[in-house]
């Protein structure tokens, strides 16, 4: 008997965790991951997942496990904790602009040394030769090309063209490829409609890949897609490879742009969730412990909650939600999941993962290493 009850206090339950917090979902996040690889296996492209949904070391590495080229990063901070912890195969998808980056950079591929960067601009391929030079080191650089989104990335064509001549003379950098991220297209709603897009998008990289080709630039590497495309772009000929990164968790946002055969998209499924506790009820009124600073608020549309019906969120405040009961109730004390607006954002105001296996915390995952006190429990 002694053994069962010391058994019972040593496994936690997701009861006995501080609200609000993230609760990850095991075996829908193994599945994900799964489902992700095995289709890229399938269709003979490469993955190199997006990290900076997650931020940690321990997503990157299964990800590895089952099959993927490496990482995809968006910081100089997110490359030198992956870098750290022994994950390769980095892709930088952030411009290194500036002194205190491109340190940091060549430091990393000291460590890391296949660690590629993304470069849209002669004075950063000046700057980034100059600091690869003096440190005796060669720098993979991808171009990136903006096809459409109107963020970083130099335009297709010649003005790309002219970017790969200039990296053609710097002695310390090679040019691997093209990374032709189309973020504008990844939540475009219906399945034919985002097809459409990211087939306009991609359009530009292929013929930018050409380009220069014909004038003898290597262009082995052709990297782009989000969750939202990978079953459309990993059907375009000349993709060489993936940096989707939602779909290891997935979000309200990812369920509302309808998949293939579907108005919800279903190809992963939520693996990751905010836990709360109900800390006021009272007549029709019910109150949880997740507010504004629990969420990222960057979206039109709040959280949604998960395995309960008649239940909608309101924000209510830093520390509040009020729960709209339409048919659904709640009682004080009770433990409510919501599935997040958007991932990455939400992800980035946490410092842990608490992974859990059915109703069992199973381990405690760091994110970005901030969680460097000791474990909660
Ligand atoms: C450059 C880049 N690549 C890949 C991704 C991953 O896209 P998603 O999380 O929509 O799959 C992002 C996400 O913002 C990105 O900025």
């Amino acid at each position: 008997l002694w053994i069962i009850e010391w058994y019972t206090r040593l496994v936690k339950k997701i009861h006995d965790l501080p609200t609000p917090c993230l609760v990850l979902d095991l075996e829908r996040l193994e599945s994900n991951l799964d489902t992700m690889s095995r289709f890229a296996q399938e269709r003979g492209i490469g993955l190199r997942p997006h990290a900076k949904t997650h931020k940690c070391t321990h997503i990157a590495r299964r990800q590895i496990e089952r099959g993927a080229l490496g990482i995809c990063v968006a910081t100089i901070a997110e490359a030198e904790v992956m870098a750290r912890a022994g994950i390769r195969g980095l892709l930088l998808t952030g411009e290194m602009v500036g002194e205190p980056k491109i340190s940091r950079l060549i430091r990393v591929i000291k460590q890391a040394p296949d660690t590629m960067v993304v470069v849209d601009n002669s004075r950063n391929v000046e700057d980034l030769e100059r600091a690869a030079g003096a440190a005796g080191i060669q720098v993979s650089a991808l171009i990136d090309l903006d096809i459409g989104q109107n963020r970083t990335g130099i335009q297709p064509g010649e003005p790309a063209l002219n970017l790969a001549e200039s990296i053609g003379r710097a002695k310390h950098l090679q040019l691997k490829g093209i990374c032709a991220y189309a973020g504008h297209v990844a939540h475009v709603v219906g399945f034919d409609e985002r097809r459409a897009h990211s087939q306009r998008a991609l359009a530009q990289a292929l013929a930018t890949r050409d380009l220069l080709r014909r004038h003898g630039h290597n262009v082995e590497i052709l990297s782009g897609a989000s969750t939202g495309t990978y079953n459309i772009d990993s059907y375009i000929e000349g993709m060489t490879e993936m940096q989707s990164g939602s779909y290891v968790f997935m979000d309200v946002e990812y369920r509302k742009i309808g998949g293939k055969s579907g108005s919800v998209y279903e190809d992963f499924s939520p693996a990751l969730c905010v836990l709360s506790t109900v800390v006021h009820r009272s007549g029709n009124k019910a109150v949880v412990d997740a507010g504004l600073k629990a969420f990222s608020t960057d979206r039109p549309f709040g959280p949604e909650p998960f395995g309960i019906e008649g239940v909608a969120y309101e924000f209510a405040g830093d520390e509040h939600g009020r729960l709209v009961l339409a048919g659904g109730d709640v009682q004080l004390g009770d433990k409510l999941r919501f599935i997040i607006p958007h991932c990455d954002p939400t992800v980035n105001l946490y410092d842990r993962f608490f992974c859990i296996r059915s109703e069992t915390v199973e381990d405690e995952w760091p994110i970005m290493e901030r969680a460097t006190g000791a474990p909660y429990f």
